[in-house]
């Protein structure tokens, strides 16, 4: 169903969720699986991430310090993702900035350090359904995504990727229209666009919130939405799979 546009990407985002039986159950699902202009990777708890190493699964962790190594109890640093193969490392997730107290600035903080060791950051981005309500989603976005542009020059962003996920749509069921998702994914094309035009181009920009098989096909459809950041569905094989071959 590729379009011609951009590569899709299709990452799962476990959050605090799985066990040594799945990684395995993972593993053996993913084994000889191919995908048609599909990147695909899964980002399980950091303690899974060494048991995925070598599989031929792209891997990415879900949340990095924005230090150095050093005295940071309970944090990873991306000198220990990159020892460890991780591709991709999700920064700014709602339920991080959230349930951590992350602000936009330490979001940047954290991408800047994930672009520096080399590994691409999904820069999560997404309103409450307050904003949603009163017609602020695009500056709500904006604001959030400004805070990047801020600290990080755009000729080191060209790698990076961009998760729209509205925290409304984030395990409620409920996901966004295809068109309600593809307004904002629009949106923040235009607004990457403004900082420069060839990265707005080539920027992937994933759709996240509620994804399962059955609404796949159609969000991916959009002509701004490049992919998907998937949580509970990426927790069974069979339906990440299959959210895989909608892109592909
Ligand atoms: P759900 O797919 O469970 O709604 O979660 C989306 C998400 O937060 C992915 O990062």
């Amino acid at each position: 169903m590729n379009t011609g546009k951009r590569n899709y990407l299709v990452a799962g985002n476990w959050k605090m969720n799985g066990s040594r039986s799945l990684v395995n159950e993972f593993i053996d699902a993913f084994s000889g699986v191919k995908f048609n202009h599909v990147d695909v990777a899964l980002c399980p708890p950091s303690l899974y991430i060494p048991a995925f190493s070598g599989k031929g699964i792209a891997i990415g962790a879900q949340d990095v310090s924005h230090c150095d190594n050093g005295a940071h109890t309970g944090d990873l640093s991306v000198s220990m993702l990159t020892e460890f193969d991780c591709k991709y490392c999700i920064v700014g997730h709602s339920e991080r900035r959230e349930d951590h107290g992350e602000s936009s600035r330490t979001v940047a903080e954290k991408a800047r350090k994930v672009i520096e060791a080399g590994l691409i950051p999904i820069i999560c981005c997404g309103e409450p359904l307050s904003v949603r309500e009163n017609g602020n989603v695009n500056e709500f976005v904006e604001s959030q995504l400004q805070a990047i542009f801020d600290l990080i020059d755009v000729k080191n962003l060209q790698n990076a990727v961009i998760a729209y996920e509205p925290i409304w749509a984030i395990g409620t069921g409920k996901t966004a229209s295809p068109q309600e998702a593809q307004d904002v994914h629009g949106f923040i094309r235009s607004y990457v666009a403004t900082k420069d035009a060839s990265l707005a181009a080539r920027i992937q920009i994933l759709y996240g919130g509620s994804v399962k098989p059955d609404n796949a096909k159609e969000l991916f459809a959009q002509p701004d939405i490049d992919g998907g950041l998937i949580g509970g569905a990426s927790l069974k094989a069979k339906d990440f799979i299959s959210i895989c071959q909608a892109a592909s």
